[in-house]
């Protein structure tokens, strides 16, 4: 089986700090709005995400200007495409100082085999991230797309797609973390949106959890976006966070 991959520093050479648990999603329209965001909560967090609304918007400026201030990004394009033209657009991102690029695990064995021979084939690739079952996405939502699997059934059958082919990094919503550990062990890494803090709204996301939660049932790392991008204080919410998942860990 091809080498694991787990974003650096690797689970298990030390103990991770809160700070490089937390990736904050900056789900903004515009660079100036995700800069000041990333700029007011220096100090606090280390990693944020690029979504598909501020790369479009942005390109690789985005990508540039958060580097340049020392962060990490998280590049989540989801790509899901046939195998030639993912294992391409893995290389080019290659060139573009993301650290963790995600890909849909559903594009299939042969998409992401491709996937992870050509992260493995160039210098400065990016971690690779299967997105399993996007956590907006409920029993319901599953069988209207044909799926007829609960949502724990689907995300494990993705979650063994991926590894068998070479991407041990995995995107699953709180509601699987246990699952997945108690399946794969300890070695994957597993990155978890839909957190909300008690009382956060629940917006769009369906499978939610607290991040104590997730991260006493084994998450690598959260991804935070509203409850942290709309707070009133941002820099409070995300420090409140931080707190929450330090006392977990
Ligand atoms: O605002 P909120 O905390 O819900 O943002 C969650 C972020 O994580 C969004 O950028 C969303 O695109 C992303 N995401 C997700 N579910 C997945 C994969 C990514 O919500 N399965």
């Amino acid at each position: 089986m091809p080498p694991l991959q787990s974003p650096s520093p690797r689970v298990g050479e030390q103990r991770k700090t809160a700070q490089d648990r937390l990736i904050v999603a900056l789900d903004f329209p515009t660079q100036k709005e995700a800069l000041g965001l990333a700029d007011h909560l220096h100090g606090s967090c280390k990693w944020f995400k690029v979504g598909l609304e501020l790369y479009l918007a942005s390109g690789n400026s985005i990508l540039e200007e958060l580097r340049k201030r020392g962060y990490s990004v998280f590049l989540d394009l989801k790509l899901h495409d046939i195998p030639n033209t993912v294992a391409a657009a893995v290389k080019t991102v290659s060139t573009m100082g993301a650290s963790l690029l995600t890909l849909h695990a559903a594009g299939g064995p042969a998409m992401l085999t491709a996937a992870a021979e050509a992260a493995a084939s160039v210098p400065g690739a990016p971690r690779l991230l299967a997105v399993t079952v996007l956590t907006s996405m409920d029993d319901g939502q599953l069988k209207s797309t044909g799926v007829s699997s609960s949502a724990p059934v689907q995300v494990l059958r993705l979650a063994q797609l991926a590894r068998a082919a070479g991407i041990s990094g995995l995107v699953c919503s709180a509601q699987e973390i246990r699952l997945l550990r108690g399946e794969l062990g300890p070695e994957p890494v597993l990155v978890t949106p839909g957190i909300r803090p008690a009382g956060a709204a629940i917006n769009d996301q369906k499978r939610i959890a607290t991040p104590a939660v997730a991260i006493a049932d084994g998450a690598s790392m959260l991804v935070v976006g509203r409850p942290i991008t709309q707070a009133p204080d941002p820099a409070a919410a995300a420090n409140s966070i931080l707190a929450e998942i330090e006392s977990a860990s």
